[in-house]
């Protein structure tokens, strides 16, 4: 049977580093308040001249070396993301041309941290109808360039960083075994970034007025995120037709800590064998799963045959789920 494999896989996290206690002195917040309600304890930040395209192309060259595949061998370029270097052209194009893949495709994808999910979807959907054989995948996001450093409501969640897979068609049962997609406009509100697109366009008389940075509810998001977080892990088991006991390791969207816990209640898995990193690289959006995904396979988490899953859930609202047989 053709499957969808995770071939290889890289990540990127830019150098400088943020912590709760370096926060306490840009705004009012406390360590302690950021860990108990999040679980995050530091965050990286791009440098002023580092943009997503340059984070996604580090970890897009890590996952080539690590995978083998020549960057000429690469179909087609999915790069999810909300922050992009421009509103035109996408970033995976400049990442195309960074990495050197002449002859791929390349569009962006905008599901906010559900991205890279749904991109593991279109991916696996478009090798297994045989349109590509190779595909590069990349969840990358500069969060920090839209975020306000004196708000603490939403300052304290976010980061930046890259995550990178190559998909590869192989005969087999290794490979993507199920994936799920949910969306809910209706709540579209609840975390968004309403200005600069068409609606909300920057003007030099507006400039000044408008808020250009993320605006959230928190605890309405938190209360949809649980429902959504569960439907997305309950819904890829029944997919994969699996129960939680076969499974070697939760990759979770990081986000928070109490979300993810509560989801792994749901489906009666043990906290061991959840991967959490948000205390060190905070809530990186679309590029959270790729950036643990290697970290766990770093940390020898990931074995041949092992059964992982991946879940996530945004803004939109948004809500993914995926197992793979490694
Ligand atoms: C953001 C979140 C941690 C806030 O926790 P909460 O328990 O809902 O907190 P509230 O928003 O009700 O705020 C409680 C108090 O803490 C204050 N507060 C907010 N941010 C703070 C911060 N960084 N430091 C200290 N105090 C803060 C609030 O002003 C409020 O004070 P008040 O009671 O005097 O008005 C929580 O709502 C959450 O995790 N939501 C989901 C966010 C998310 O996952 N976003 C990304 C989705 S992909």
């Amino acid at each position: 049977m053709l499957r969808s494999r995770i071939v290889g896989t890289g990540h990127y996290l830019p150098e400088k580093v943020l912590t709760n206690f370096d926060l306490e002195h840009m705004m009012e917040t406390t360590d302690e308040w950021i860990r108990q309600r999040t679980g995050i304890f530091q965050r990286h930040v791009a440098a002023d001249d580092e943009f997503v395209s340059d984070l996604a192309s580090h970890a897009a060259k890590r996952a080539l070396a690590d995978s083998g595949v020549d960057a000429n061998e690469i179909d087609f370029i999915i790069c999810a993301t909300l922050t992009p270097d421009f509103l035109m052209p996408s970033a995976a194009c400049l990442i195309q041309d960074k990495i050197g893949a002449r002859n791929a495709g390349a569009c962006d994808l905008s599901a906010a941290c559900s991205g890279f999910v749904y991109a593991l979807q279109m991916a696996d959907a478009l090798i297994r109808a045989g349109v590509h054989q190779t595909i590069l995948i990349i969840g990358a996001e500069e969060m920090t360039a839209r975020l306000d450093w004196t708000k603490r409501d939403t300052a304290v969640l976010f980061g930046d960083g890259a995550g990178a897979v190559i998909v590869r068609g192989e005969e087999g049962e290794r490979g993507v075994l199920t994936t799920y997609v949910g969306s809910d406009g209706s709540a579209a509100d609840i975390l968004s970034i309403p200005v600069g697109g068409s609606r909300y366009v920057l003007t030099p008389e507006n400039i000044n007025e408008l808020d250009r940075g993320i605006r959230m509810n928190g605890r309405e998001l938190y209360k949809r995120a649980v429902v959504a977080f569960e439907e997305a892990t309950v819904r890829a088991l029944e997919g994969a037709r699996i129960s939680a006991a076969d499974l070697a390791l939760f990759i979770p969207h990081q986000a928070n800590k109490r979300i993810i816990e509560s989801a792994a209640e749901r489906i009666g898995l043990e906290r061991e064998k959840i991967f959490l990193n948000l205390d060190r690289v905070a809530n990186t959006s679309a590029a959270s799963i790729p950036i643990a995904l290697d970290q766990a396979r770093a940390e020898g988490r990931v074995k041949d045959n092992d059964l992982v899953l991946f879940a996530a859930f945004g803004a939109g609202l948004t809500w993914a789920s995926a197992v793979v047989r490694w």
